[in-house]
């Protein structure tokens, strides 16, 4: 008897060291043997310290901005913002230069804000090659699931290769017409609150929303309350994750914000189940048509495209296609959403550049209404479309992770897993590749170019790089001047002086404070 005990208490000893040299093994000794690789391959940058990495100096740096900023006078309104938007990066540049590493937690970090140093480290890689950052899939899985952002390798390829199709110019044709409707109920709904004596309207949420039923409906053909449940959902999770204090990359640091994270993945839980009954309907109904579809809408592309393709290798499960509408859902009205609210934040400072869109949508449209074939031959409103992306680029960020050494010259290599974090706002602004006037709205420098006059065109990103980058931009286009047209045809507007211009980050760049517009009808 006594035996047995013996053995039972060493078989226990032998687990518990057993599994705290595991944590010790990934919480230090990798992190450490990171670190000094980095180092030997000459990075430097702000000293971390175990195991936060550089996570307070970032907090701290961050709510001093912002009381600083939210102490500033109201309507100072400056497109300077890289300082604001990334305080810590701004402070850290300065010492460490345009590459520097740093640490969220125990993950290590290649910070990039220089273009030419990102053209050459990128050159080699393929598409499929690229990982994204393992800390974020885990921490937005929720989110993201195993959709295209996030997915890998040879997943990434079946991916894309079915989803391409998806928004090729004919689909997108047959969508522009519900953006129409979308839009047009905004709009008469703004004509009843300025009749009511209400002309000042909170911009921000009201094209966030139109946008939320614009892809619910060209994106699944759903019905406006099953839409509004996963926008509502979406939402609380994106503010459960981003918005609050959490310590992503700290070994362990799911456990410090337990809440938040049981909430994020309940959250997750329910607007699955609410894709899958819909895309379980949308398969029966295919069924009962002997696999045709109408495909007005991308789901009912996918479908086909997922039946027509057959061969098993290049199907998505419907697991992936859940996690695909997600993406879509997610990525597909945010971005733009906010892209069409910063223009009407430059728009109305700069009314001089409404006219010029007026004038332009009078020559194109006519007193028509708008639809697709017209949208490539509005030239002045994609160079705002472009300019606002450069100025406020509501995809701030874009990450990968590095797996197999890449060599960035005869001496150095960016040593496999090291995650990189490539600042699209710094590199908008940055005066050495755009000139004197880098910080000023002016459309017209992309009028020949589609890098508009950036000494380098990896110093333009807004829709990211290489064969990742984004599958929605046609998209996103033909949104932005669907309802961008259609505002200006019926209203000119103002800067309210409630305005407060707090750029910020929560995943898209956004007005921390919604955009107040005084609007005017024409
Ligand atoms: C102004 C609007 C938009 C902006 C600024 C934007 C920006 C971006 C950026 C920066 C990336 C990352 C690219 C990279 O990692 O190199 C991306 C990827 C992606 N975007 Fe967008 N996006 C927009 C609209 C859309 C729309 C409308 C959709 C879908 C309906 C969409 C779906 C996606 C997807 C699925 C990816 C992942 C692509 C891949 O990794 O292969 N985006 N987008």
């Amino acid at each position: 008897m006594e035996n047995i005990v013996e053995v039972l208490v060493f078989a226990m000893v032998a687990f518990v060291s057993f599994l705290l040299w595991r944590v010790l093994y990934s919480c230090w000794v990798l992190p450490i043997r990171a670190y000094r690789k980095l180092v030997v391959n000459g990075f430097s940058g702000p000293p971390p310290s175990f195991p936060l990495g550089n996570i307070v100096d970032m907090k701290k740096t961050k709510k001093k901005t912002e009381s600083c900023l939210s102490s500033s006078s109201p309507l100072t309104v400056s497109n300077d913002i890289h300082s604001s938007v990334f305080p810590y990066f701004a402070q850290w540049q300065k010492d460490h230069g345009k590459v520097f590493m740093y640490w969220l937690g125990t993950e290590p970090f290649v910070y990039i804000a220089d273009p030419e140093f990102l053209k050459k480290i990128s050159a080699g890689v393929m598409g499929k090659s690229w990982g994204k950052p393992n800390v974020f899939k885990n921490d937005r899985k929720p989110m993201f699931g195993d959709g295209l952002v996030m997915v890998e390798g040879d997943d990434w390829v079946r991916h894309r290769h079915v989803i391409t199709p998806a928004f090729s110019p004919s689909n997108l044709k047959a969508m522009s017409s519900m953006m129409v409707d979308t839009t047009r109920s905004m709009l008469d709904r703004w004509t009843d609150l300025i009749n009511n004596g209400k002309p000042e309207i909170e911009i921000e949420r009201e094209i966030v929303s139109t946008a939320g039923e614009i892809i619910a409906k060209t994106s699944f053909g759903m019905n406006y309350a099953n839409g509004r449940m996963v926008f509502k959902k979406l939402r609380a999770m994106q503010e459960t994750l981003f918005k609050s204090n959490r310590y992503v990359g700290v070994p362990f640091g799911k456990y410090m914000c337990l809440g938040q994270n049981l909430e994020a993945e309940k959250l997750g839980k329910e607007i699955d189940a609410l894709l899958l009954s819909i895309i379980i309907d949308r398969k029966r109904s295919m069924a009962e048509n002997g696999g045709c579809q109408e495909q007005q809408n991308l789901l009912g592309v996918l479908l086909a495209e997922n039946h027509v393709d057959g061969s098993k290798g290049k199907k998505l499960s419907t697991r992936e296609l859940v996690d695909e509408c997600k993406t879509f859902f997610f990525g597909g009205h945010e971005t733009t959403a906010l892209a069409i609210t910063w223009s009407l934040l430059l728009l109305a400072m700069h009314p001089m550049w409404q006219h010029e869109l007026r004038e332009e949508i009078k020559q194109v449209i006519g007193d028509g209404e708008i639809d697709a074939t017209m949208v490539a031959r509005l030239k002045k409103m994609g160079w705002v479309m472009n300019e606002v992306l450069r100025l406020y680029p509501t995809a701030p960020n874009v990450q990968r992770q590095v797996r197999g050494d890449i060599r960035v010259d005869q001496d150095s290599i960016i040593p496999d897993g090291t995650n990189i974090w490539i600042d699209v706002v710094a590199m908008h602004h940055d005066r050495e590749f755009w000139g004197e006037d880098v910080n000023e709205f002016k459309p017209e420098r992309f009028k020949d170019d589609l890098h508009g006059g950036c000494q380098n065109k990896m110093g333009y990103l807004p829709f990211g790089f290489g064969g990742r980058m984004c599958v929605g931009r046609n998209l996103s286009a033909m949104e932005y001047k669907i309802v961008l047209s259609m505002i200006l045809t019926r209203f000119s507007f103002s800067l309210s002086p409630n305005y407060t211009h707090l750029p910020s980050v929560m995943l898209s760049l956004r007005p921390m404070q919604g955009l107040p517009l005084i609007m005017k009808p024409l």
